[in-house]
């Protein structure tokens, strides 16, 4: 689902907050070429990553889901110097082409892609200590969203800001009676949210190009 006056509006905000670039639109161009889907964050929405770990101060990063790390090279870019991003991707081939793209960056010292399922890196990283992360951006498969809250979690410190991508699934999120697995999912992941109480948390919707969907941001309390 996608609307005229969305799409016109977002290429109105795009142009003067968020143009492109040739290393953001040549990351596209080789995700596209290696056969990766578009389902990248749009310009503005990068923007807000972007902005928000701006606005954090935040010095360490967790991506879950790098796709072609287009994602990541706004969220990279925000990082001042000595600051680190994790990224978590599941596809060899994914990584390979965010491994290139975050290079023509210039972020492969800053950024590093691990390959693996979260459900396995995740908990790696928690046992090895790593962390507390200054931003979460969980963006990977939606039915393992409720899982990667918990991890996050783990991998947190009051003050974290976690933010999932795709929680409003035009509309879908309202539908009680919903089996599409992906649905599901972040309804779990929203009613976990309610029910933590180490997180204060609320969704924002959003429309734009890639139609009517939502990020669901909360704050870890100390
Ligand atoms: N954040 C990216 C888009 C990510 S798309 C951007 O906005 O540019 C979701 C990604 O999650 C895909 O690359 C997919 O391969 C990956 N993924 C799916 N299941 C996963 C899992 N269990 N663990 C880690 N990554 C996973
Ligand atoms: C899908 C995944 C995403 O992270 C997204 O932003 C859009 C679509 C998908 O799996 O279809
Ligand atoms: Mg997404």
């Amino acid at each position: 689902m996608a609307d005229d006056r969305w799409t016109a509006a977002d290429d109105y905000i795009d142009a003067r907050l968020a143009p492109g670039d040739p290393v953001l639109e040549a990351a596209l161009k080789a995700a596209a070429e290696a056969g990766l889907p578009s389902i990248n964050v749009s310009p503005s929405q990068g923007k807000l990553l972007q902005v928000l770990a701006r606005g954090l101060g935040a010095r360490k990063i967790l991506e879950i889901g790098t796709l072609g790390g287009y994602s990541t090279i706004w969220l990279g870019r925000a990082l001042p110097p000595g600051g680190r991003l994790i990224t978590l991707e599941v596809s060899p081939h994914h990584a390979d082409v965010a491994r290139a793209n975050l290079a023509r960056a210039g972020l492969e010292k800053v950024v590093e892609v691990r390959v693996g399922r979260a459900q396995d890196t995740l908990p790696a990283m928690v046992a090895a200590g790593e962390g507390p992360f200054d931003l979460i951006f969980i963006d990977a498969d939606k039915a393992g969203y409720p899982a990667y809250l918990d991890w996050s979690l783990r991998l947190s410190r009051p003050g974290t800001v976690i933010l999932a991508d795709n929680v409003v699934r035009g509309g879908q999120i309202a539908d009680p009676a919903s089996e599409d697995e992906a649905v599901v999912g972040v309804q779990r992941y929203i009613e976990a949210l309610a029910a933590e109480p180490r997180v204060s948390a609320t969704v924002i919707q959003t429309v734009g190009r890639k139609g009517y969907d939502g990020f669901a941001l909360a704050v870890v309390q100390g």
